[in-house]
């Protein structure tokens, strides 16, 4: 029997049909996390760097740090597996063991992340195709095609070995599968991933007639009459068709997720402990986490802070957030995250005294109830011989060490903080695909940047004091008050239906501009851009008017329309970027562009639909003028900014029995908070008023309100 070149190896992750269901499962596996009684830590262990005697000494000086959980044997399938089919478990044996005498939990890899030598060596087809042709070579890692049937069947066979041999011992906790899905490379061109690109496709569409109509092939003549002419969209003379484009990134999404799938399964029937791969929420664009968080028992996440960024704590907020999201609002695992520099990074800033603990509180705020770094201990050799480490190059008597040690003890404060949930008023919505379409070439702007976008108003509502979930355009938003999409580019008609609906039900919708441009295939939406919003929005866009490089437009907020917020000292809002010729429906209008090519035309308007309100801004506005448009915004969604001093973060974690505040003073200067309850991490009792030391984290078990 010939197999079918449509069908899937794997089964039917390939077919990609969207869903709206919810992430994760409620089984005993997703519950381990919270069932384990304590706040996990601990980190990346790579032992097999270290002659054994080291061991003990790691065991020793694991105690006394307090770590409860170690990720292993992630980059170690050189080792475990010398040649290929020949396995050389002893020395992993012995390490299990010897962490579970100590009373060390195991979270074990895959470690498909870098095959060995021998593999592209024997398979050497299967090293990835970048875009222009080059094949990548070996000595580094992560640079296999996901689509290789060599690749699949070699990790489904180390990843089942693996689980047969370890998949009941006592102290195995979690399975770690692969390391971070779609880094360093995702995409691949070689033929290949060309021949599963047209099987997906196939898949996909059907028929040619419904592909060529996708991807809008009468242009540039591009119709195709056979799937073998099909190929990958490699660099061309000009820019290549964007559909096929935005369908190769989903491709890709889907063969890794594939190769995930492949390996999680193969584990699932040795083996009952729950499966997790290390997501980078935020930092890796190349998947779609919404659908990667439903294939998991528990969501982990990496997230290491941009050194050039001193607000690196509101990113880490919104990494912190999307992961929660992700989740469906489950406690996650923080996998990996520094303990000062990396060193990867243009220049690598060495954490402040206080701040690792600050950040892993910051992560534990918003809903991660394990803790874990890369790595253990510093590497001697190799690429990351200058990321610093649990237990840094200067050993015991360094501050880092100190600190390490103290977060253990910390986190040995807060067990009954384990399963609580964060809550948010506030979603902002999120969608990889639409990214993945606006990223594409000959955009009207290169100064459309859908991230900065996100970033701003996350900065903006962070500032605020508002904790926000991220949410997909079609997801159930009606627990809501607040929606806001920054960056909706591509919005299908159901999505924006979704969107009307909340309106009409009652919520609050802002909109900033280039959104609900285009369809699912990056097609203009039939009556022209925004058609999705309209309802909604009571707008719609008959031209963009983009701004030239540094200049800058003027908006007059409008007094009677914003109501209080005239009272606001920047009733004038500076934006750049970019402005619409809007045509108004049934919107109001609340702000007029002053000067620029929309002169006097609307710039910000306000729609009212059914018991809601919908909110379209139509040019970039920082940070500072954000607060202007928020305030009316936020009256009609019935919040408020926090008034928490600058620099001060307070989340809350609501549990079956209390509530726990987390309050984290980035700044340099003590602040008194009204609160009143046990710190957990000091023991001392509070009645009115907490105050927080320049720097300092307080975990404040409160009264329910
Ligand atoms: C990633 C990887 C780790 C390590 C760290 C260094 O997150 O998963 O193996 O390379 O980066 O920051």
């Amino acid at each position: 029997m010939t197999a079918d070149p449509r069908r899937s190896p794997l089964g039917p992750v390939g077919a990609a049909e969207p869903s709206t269901a919810q992430p994760g499962v409620d089984s005993p596996r997703a519950q381990w996390l919270t069932g384990v009684g304590h706040v996990s830590y601990g980190g990346d262990y790579n032992p097999e760097q270290w002659p054994e005697e080291v061991w003990a000494q790691d065991m020793a000086l694991m105690r006394e740090a307090g770590v409860n959980l170690v990720s292993i044997g992630i980059f170690s399938w050189g080792l475990l597996e010398p040649s290929e089919g020949v396995y050389d478990f002893g020395w992993l044996d012995r390490l299990i063991d010897l962490l579970h005498a100590h009373g060390i939990r195991v979270d074990l890899a895959t470690p498909t992340a870098s095959p060995p030598a021998w593999f592209f060596h024997t398979y050497p087809h299967t090293r990835v195709v970048s875009r222009d042709g080059t094949v990548l070579g070996f000595g580094s890692r992560g640079m296999v095609n996901p689509s290789s049937p060599e690749y699949r069947r070699a990790s489904v066979a180390i990843a089942r070995e693996l689980a047969r041999r370890y998949g009941r011992h006592p102290a195995l906790a979690l399975w770690h599968v692969h390391n971070e899905y779609g880094a360093p490379v995702s995409e691949d061109y070689s033929a290949v991933s060309a021949a599963a690109f047209r099987a997906w496709l196939e898949r996909r569409y059907g028929t040619l007639d419904a592909l060529n109509a996708a991807w809008g092939t009468a242009f540039w003549g591009q119709r195709y009459g056979a799937w073998e002419h099909i190929d990958v969209p490699a660099l061309a003379p000009s820019i290549v068709n964007p559909s096929q484009r935005l369908d190769f990134a989903r491709f890709t999404n889907d063969a890794l997720l594939e190769c995930f799938v492949g390996e999680r399964d193969a584990i699932r029937a040795e083996s009952d402990v729950p499966i997790t791969t290390n997501f980078m929420a935020g930092a890796c664009p190349s998947v779609d986490l919404w659908r990667w968080a439903r294939e998991v028992d528990i969501v982990s996440n990496d997230h290491y802070l941009t050194a050039a960024d001193e607000r690196g704590h509101v990113g880490l907020a919104l990494a912190a957030d999307l992961t929660r999201s992700v989740a469906g609002g489950r406690p996650w695992i923080l996998m990996e995250h520094s303990t000062s520099a990396v060193n990867w990074q243009p220049r690598n800033v060495a954490k402040r005294p206080g701040e690792m603990a600050r950040n892993s509180l910051a992560h534990l705020a918003r809903g991660a109830d394990a803790i874990l770094f890369f790595q253990w201990r510093a590497s001697r050799s190799g690429a990351e011989k200058f990321h610093s480490a649990m237990l840094p190059h200067a050993g015991t008597g360094s501050r880092t060490w100190r600190e390490v040690c103290a977060l253990g003890a910390e986190l040995g404060r807060l067990d009954e903080v384990l399963g609580s949930r964060v809550r948010a008023d506030v979603a902002i919505l999120w969608d990889w695909e639409s990214f993945w379409a606006q990223d594409l070439e000959w955009r009207p702007s290169e100064d459309l940047d859908h991230r900065e976008r996100i970033d701003a108003f996350y900065d903006r509502l962070w500032r605020d004091g508002h904790t926000v979930d991220f949410a997909r355009p079609d997801a159930d938003l009606s627990r809501y008050r607040l929606v806001v999409a920054p960056a909706s580019y591509l919005l299908t008609a159901a999505s924006g239906a979704n969107l009307a609906r909340y309106v009409a039900d009652g919520g609050t919708l802002l909109v900033s501009y280039f959104a609900g441009i285009v369809d699912e295939n990056d097609a203009v939406h039939p009556g022209g851009f925004g058609a999705p919003l309209r309802e909604a929005l009571g707008v719609s866009v008959e031209e963009f008017l983009p701004l030239r490089a540094g200049e800058r437009v003027h908006v007059a907020l409008d007094r009677a329309a914003a109501g209080p917020a005239a009272d606001h000292a920047g009733l004038e809002l500076v934006g750049d970027v970019w402005a619409d010729d809007l045509v108004l429906d049934s919107a109001a209008v609340v702000g007029t562009f002053v000067d620029g090519p929309a002169a006097g035309r609307p710039a910000v308007t306000r729609n009212t639909h059914g018991a809601g309100t919908g909110w379209y801004v139509s040019t970039r506005l920082d940070v500072d003028a954000l607060a202007g448009l928020l305030e009316p915004v936020y009256r009609d969604a019935g919040i408020a900014p926090s008034g928490l001093p600058a620099d001060v973060e307070l989340v809350r974690r609501h549990g079956a029995d209390a509530d726990f505040a987390v309050v984290l003073n980035h700044g340099d200067q003590a602040v008194d908070l009204p609160l009143t309850g046990v710190d957990l991490l000091s023991g001392e009792s509070a009645e009115g008023s907490v105050k927080v030391a320049a720097g300092a984290v307080r975990v404040v078990r409160t009264a329910r309100p």
